[in-house]
């Protein structure tokens, strides 16, 4: 079947418009016709660089490079059709796509943390997860998908692991943004960061994750959330979702949070810049009380090592560094519960999408992320 999705061809290179053929879906497959796809950050670092692998990991999973690939790993969808063997979905059935797979039998999955899947190591390049064939095709050559999905197509093929059925009266649209960015955003805040009633939170960077991680720390009952973010509109846009205070650099938020706790500095601390780099570790940390968590969410570039941390303050002050993907909670609990929040009226997700675009307009949106204009962008494949 030929289908449009916006594809990179390699690294630097635009996300462009191109036709494609996709298979029917093998066993334990199943097609989706998308949506909605949102614009998350991570698929620039495809783009960019920052999670290249080297040619020896590519080599492992049996590819030479990532490239060409199929942007989108945020999104919303009805099946359209079943290959054998799918429990549990069937055509017609409502789906929000999951970047972390969840197989429900390995040790991470049977022990209820599916959003560490022993599935997750397949998900940025490579065949189908399902039997290591290729089912997206460019011409003769066959097409990786960002983290097994490539949401930035009007149809995709995925493993059945890789979606969570939802209810058919829910929204795809706000769903679609729940899937990934609003989803880890509020893990970090809730369920890594375990914020609790009267805590100050500290934000960097308030995109989309940041957006989720700041309604996260609100609905905890946190008595005052700061973002700090260079731009001043996400700062503005942040505070219509929650944020009580703002500021546009590190040094006049630590400024700011010593003044709000009287010197005792933030309870939790999360880090959602667009790229998270070494030299932010050591500020965010500073800001921190006695016992804070520091949560890294953002991605870091793959081959970066160093950091700039005080070891001395980090255990003198028995604080926490803590890594997190997709908030630290299955997908196939997390996502249903932001959907029922957000049905409730308790989570804003309409707020968030800053611009609707059509499929062709995919680079238009990242440039326009790029440029501090939007929260998040949207893929509407209606447009
Ligand atoms: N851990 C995970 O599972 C996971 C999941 C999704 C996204 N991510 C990552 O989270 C990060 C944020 O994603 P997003 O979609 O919200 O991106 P985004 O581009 O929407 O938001 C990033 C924000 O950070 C701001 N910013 C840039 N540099 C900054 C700095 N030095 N200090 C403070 N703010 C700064 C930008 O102005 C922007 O508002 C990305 O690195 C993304 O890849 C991680
Ligand atoms: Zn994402
Ligand atoms: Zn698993």
């Amino acid at each position: 079947m030929k289908v449009r999705a916006a594809v990179c061809s390699g690294l630097h290179e635009p996300w462009r418009t191109e036709e494609i053929d996709i298979d029917e879906p093998h066993a334990h497959e199943v097609t989706v016709t998308m949506a909605y796809a949102g614009m998350c950050q991570s698929d620039e670092h495809l783009r960019t660089g920052d999670i290249s692998a080297d040619a020896e990991t590519m080599a492992l999973f049996g590819v030479t490079s990532m490239f060409p690939v199929i942007g989108g790993h945020e999104g919303a969808g009805v099946v359209e059709a079943v290959g054998e063997n799918v429990s549990g979905l069937a055509p017609g059935d409502h789906v929000s796509v999951a970047f972390i797979p969840s197989c429900g039998s390995c040790h991470w999955c049977a022990t209820g943390r599916q959003h560490l899947c022993d599935l997750g190591m397949y998900t940025l390049f490579g065949p189908m997860i399902s039997d290591g064939t290729w089912r997206h095709h460019l011409g003769d050559t066959p097409l990786n998908r960002m983290t097994q999905l490539g949401t930035f197509a009007e149809k995709i093929v995925v493993n059945e692991a890789s979606l969570v059925k939802i209810d058919p009266s829910s929204s795809l649209r706000a769903t679609a943004l729940i899937s990934c960015g609003v989803s880890t955003g509020f893990g970090s805040a809730v369920d890594r960061g375990k914020v609790v009633p009267g805590e100050i939170v500290v934000v960097i960077g308030a995109g989309g994750v940041g957006s989720g991680a700041v309604q996260g720390a609100r609905l905890a009952g946190a008595s005052a959330i700061v973002v700090v973010d260079p731009v001043e509109s996400k700062i503005e846009r942040a505070k219509a979702i929650g944020a009580t205070h703002g500021a546009t650099n590190m040094v006049d938020a630590t400024f700011l949070v010593a003044e709000l706790s009287q010197g005792r500095m933030a309870d939790v601390v999360i880090l959602s810049p667009r790229v998270l780099t070494g030299d932010l570790v050591a500020p965010a940390c500073a800001i921190g009380s006695k016992d804070a968590r520091i949560v890294a969410t953002a991605i870091a570039p793959m081959a970066q090592t160093s950091v700039d941390l005080n070891l001395f303050n980090l255990s003198m002050y028995n604080q926490s560094l803590l890594g997190t993907v997709f908030g630290s909670v299955s997908p196939r609990v997390q996502i249903p519960r932001l959907i029922k929040l957000y049905e409730q009226g308790h989570l804003m997700v309409d707020e968030l999408i800053t611009t609707e675009y059509s499929l062709d307009q995919v680079q238009q949106g990242y440039d326009d992320l790029a440029a501090g204009l939007n929260v998040r962008g949207m893929v509407d494949f209606a447009l």
